[in-house]
């Protein structure tokens, strides 16, 4: 039996106080006021108390530390409380309507505060929870991102959700699924209309060097199979200054790669169906059957990297691509060698007029 999951970090530790402190008692009011708001008009605190039965001071207490929320809102004395940009929550019903005939097979639960649906997700696969689940957060207090690290997402800014899905597969052969859903994730944005959308290995979603989304794959089940994994995917859709400053990398979000509004919900649905379609692909020929389209989608192929180990050793060299499982394929001073792990960045001096990455 094997579990493989993200560990908590300094930074989750952080989060979780933040959470103790601010959770329990500011969003369960906090969330309501913000649905009365997200209509984009101004509301008085009066008519926002009349209308969920509590005291001003209660909506007031409730609006107090939303910009930590990534809320920008508008304080405006005699006319009260407007969000600086309306929130379209996600909606079941919209979500189904953009899935059609695939929504009876991708049953989505909407969640309005989580710490990770990852977690959740994790936790329903390990007590025998239905395959192919999806739960979408709007917000999550501990988010997690790879290599323990945190995934910051502001209420209403991104899409976060993680979908459970169970293979025949054991570990081993698993190994290149991460890729495999990142090609999913660039399906997913070419039919939304948005070109040039890259990918990192082994997973991250890039526009430009900079990055639009991230990918956690966490696994439970026995060696030879089957397993169950969930699937959790964090995609910037608007990004406030606030979150900006907790990302430690250069970011960009669908918002400004797109002329037009994009609606989180129809976003949500095309990319489980396109998520669907590459795991069911994924089960029956492996990523063997993906590798060319990933490879024509990495943006550092036949680039000149440096590979970040996890024990902070760098290893320079060029990338040739991956293998049939997914490992990165370099070419170092000492031959062709393949990694399973790894950070890899642009060096600079061989990459002329390249963006330096500070990840
Ligand atoms: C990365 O580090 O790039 C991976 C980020 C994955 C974030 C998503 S958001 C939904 C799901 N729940 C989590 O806690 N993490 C993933």
């Amino acid at each position: 039996m094997f579990v493989l999951t993200a560990q908590p970090g300094p930074c989750r530790t952080v989060l979780r106080f933040v959470e103790q402190i601010f959770g329990c008692s500011m969003l369960p009011l906090t969330l309501p006021v913000l649905r009365l708001l997200s209509d984009g008009a101004f509301h008085s605190g009066e008519d926002l108390a009349s209308q969920l039965g509590v005291s001003r001071a209660s909506i007031w207490n409730a609006l107090q530390d939303v910009e930590t929320l990534g809320v920008r809102l508008f304080k405006v004395r005699g006319r009260g409380y407007q969000l600086a940009q309306p929130i379209e929550w996600l909606d079941p019903a919209q979500i189904a309507l953009h899935l059609g005939a695939n929504a009876k097979h991708l049953p989505v639960q909407i969640i309005d505060v989580v710490d990770s649906t990852n977690a959740q997700l994790m936790q329903r696969a390990a007590q025998g929870g239905p395959h192919a689940q999806c739960l979408a957060a709007e917000f999550q207090t501990l988010g997690r991102g790879r290599r323990g690290r945190a995934w910051h997402a502001g209420l209403g800014g991104a899409l976060t959700f993680s979908l459970l899905w169970r293979f025949n597969l054991g570990a081993a052969q698993l190994s290149g699924l991460s890729l495999a859903v990142g090609v999913a994730l660039v399906r997913a944005m070419m039919e939304l209309g948005i070109p040039g959308v890259q990918l990192k290995w082994p997973n991250d979603l890039l526009h430009g060097y900079h990055k639009l989304g991230g990918v956690l794959i966490e696994l439970q089940g026995d060696a030879l199979g089957p397993s169950s994994t969930v699937i959790g995917v964090g995609l910037n859709m608007r990004l406030d200054a606030q979150i900006r400053n907790r990302i430690d990398q250069a970011v960009v979000d669908l918002a400004s790669l797109c002329p037009e509004e994009t609606s989180r919900n129809q976003v949500l649905a095309i990319t489980l169906r396109h998520l669907a379609a590459v795991l069911k692909d994924f089960e029956l020929h492996g990523f063997e059957a993906l590798r060319d389209e990933w490879q024509s989608l990495h943006a550092y192929q036949d680039k000149s990297v440096a590979l970040r180990m996890p024990d902070g050793s760098q290893i320079m060299g060029q990338v040739r691509g991956v293998t049939a499982d997914g490992a990165l394929i370099l070419e170092t001073a000492s031959g062709e060698r393949r990694f399973g792990s790894g950070e890899i960045s642009l060096r600079a001096a061989t990459n002329p007029g390249m963006l330096v990455e500070s990840n």
